[in-house]
């Protein structure tokens, strides 16, 4: 039996870790000094002006060594300055510091700008696109293995 709550505990402590690391390259891309606060399995970046960032790490239910990335969103004033790529950095990063081999995110396949950034950090499609019969979206399931990788 898989001890989610413990796997999830360990990302939540991971977590603030990890952004401390990375903290100077996310003063410098978003101009300013943002705080982490989470909710549940959510992460907030909030500047004083509002939330300007926020994603989503839990772990996959049906197996402790994959991680599942979802709802990774950048503030429009904000985009195209490298936060969405230090963002993925950073669930990496918890990811490889939980022991976590496997991550997993679905993302619609007309959402070039995700793909992009996936793709560019190693990412790639598992399966055909599928369609989510509630409400349409052709969807690609993307992966990307850790193993091996040193720990940040
Ligand atoms: C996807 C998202 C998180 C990217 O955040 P971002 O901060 O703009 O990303 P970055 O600045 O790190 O950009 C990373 C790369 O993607 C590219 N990119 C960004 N927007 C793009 C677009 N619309 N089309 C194509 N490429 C794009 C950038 O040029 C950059 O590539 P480069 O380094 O080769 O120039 C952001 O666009 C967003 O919040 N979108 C809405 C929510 C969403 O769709 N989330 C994904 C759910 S699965």
């Amino acid at each position: 039996m898989i001890d989610l709550a413990g796997r999830n505990a360990a990302i939540q402590s991971a977590t603030p870790e990890a952004f401390t690391a990375l903290r100077p390259a996310f003063c410098e891309r978003m101009g300013g000094e943002p705080a982490l606060v989470r909710a549940d399995n959510t992460y907030y970046l909030r500047n004083p002006d509002g939330t300007a960032a926020r994603f989503n790490l839990c772990v996959f239910p049906n197996c402790g060594a994959a991680c599942v990335l979802c709802d990774l969103w950048v503030a429009k004033q904000l985009r195209r300055k490298g936060v969405g790529g230090l963002l993925l950095q950073l669930q990496t990063q918890v990811a490889r510091r939980c022991r976590m081999h496997l991550l997993l995110c679905t993302v619609r396949q007309r959402n070039a700008a995700m793909l992009h950034l996936l793709e560019q950090a190693g990412w790639a499609a598992a399966g055909s696109c599928f369609t989510n019969p509630e409400t349409g979206n052709t969807l690609r399931l993307m992966c990307r293995t850790l193993e091996g990788e040193p720990i940040a």
